[in-house]
């Protein structure tokens, strides 16, 4: 990764009094959102760098065909997480128990091991095909809560929620890192901790990356997420995942190891996918920084 010198960790112990709780990660190492187009050449000659691949089950579940048997041969070789797109677990909609139920039976199927979603919500009497922000209000909270909790009483396991990024905060009567935290806590759910999210909405709402990274809730890290963002403008940041990852996030992600100890990370990379070798780099990278925190997945 170019630039990477000037942001290489120096070797800490991390903080012992914000240490992650002792159960084992459902996955370990550097991670690699797995898209379609990859799909035959990750088959074929899977890397040795990637630890984990991470699918969003509305596009696989009832795929047959080739593209289905390919990800059969990936998902018996390989550790997945799903991360949800569309369960809009912020909506005031009525929940898609359906869509949990077919969840839970296609994790079932592929001996899948956690399900992520975002704190957000994509449909209001109708799919809205964006990620919208929850308003950041005690009334939202609980709102929130109760549909994590019923979510995770289908699947009978915890989910692992992620911080997302957002352009607007209507209705805010709180800030996002104490609606965040508030919701986790009363749904007792995972973290999906998304190191882009934070540094986009730092810029974007001019709030201290560092400080937003402290008061997550450290001992509910399942996994992170880490992606590159578009530049608009200085103070305007857009989170394609369609760029290289820049030396501020990887300085957060390698401080976030610093703080909490390392955790399982995955690269996001949605748009303008480059050859898989150049794609790899940045899982080197993650998993470089990992090393450089003393562990070797
Ligand atoms: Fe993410």
């Amino acid at each position: 990764m170019e630039g990477m010198s000037s942001c290489l960790p120096i070797f800490s112990l991390p903080r012992t009094d914000v240490l992650m709780d002792t159960t084992p990660h459902l996955i370990h190492g550097a991670g690699l959102g797995l898209r379609r187009p990859l799909l035959n050449q990750l088959l074929a000659t899977p890397p040795p760098a990637v630890n984990f691949y991470e699918i969003a089950p509305e596009n696989w579940i009832g795929m047959g065909g080739k593209s289905g048997k390919a990800l059969r041969a990936m998902t018996e070789r390989f550790d997945f997480i799903c991360h949800g797109l569309s369960l809009s677990i912020g909506s005031t909609d009525a929940l898609d128990e359906q869509l949990v139920h077919d969840i839970k039976r296609f994790m079932a199927d592929h001996q899948i091991k956690l399900y992520s979603e975002h704190l957000s919500y994509c449909s209001l009497g109708g799919h809205l095909y964006d990620l919208m922000p929850i308003p950041f209000t005690t009334e939202a909270v609980s709102h929130v809560a109760t549909r994590i909790k019923r979510v995770q009483d289908i699947l009978e396991q915890k989910i692992a929620i992620e911080n997302v990024s957002y352009y607007a905060a209507p209705g805010q009567e709180m800030t996002e890192i104490d609606f965040f935290n508030a919701v986790v806590a009363e749904a007792d759910c995972k973290v999906l901790l998304d190191v882009n999210n934070i540094y986009v909405n730092s810029v974007n709402h001019g709030y201290d990356a560092e400080t937003f990274l402290k008061a997550m809730p450290a001992q509910r890290i399942a996994y992170a997420h880490i992606a590159g963002h578009y530049k608009e403008a200085d103070d305007f940041l857009v989170d394609t995942h369609g760029a290289d990852i820049i030396d501020p996030v990887w300085q957060l992600l390698d401080q976030a190891y610093q703080l909490y100890g390392v955790f399982p990370t995955l690269l996001e990379r949605d748009f303008n996918i480059p050859a898989i070798p150049e794609l790899l780099k940045e899982v080197q990278t993650i998993k470089m920084l990992q090393n450089a925190h003393g562990y070797s997945a």
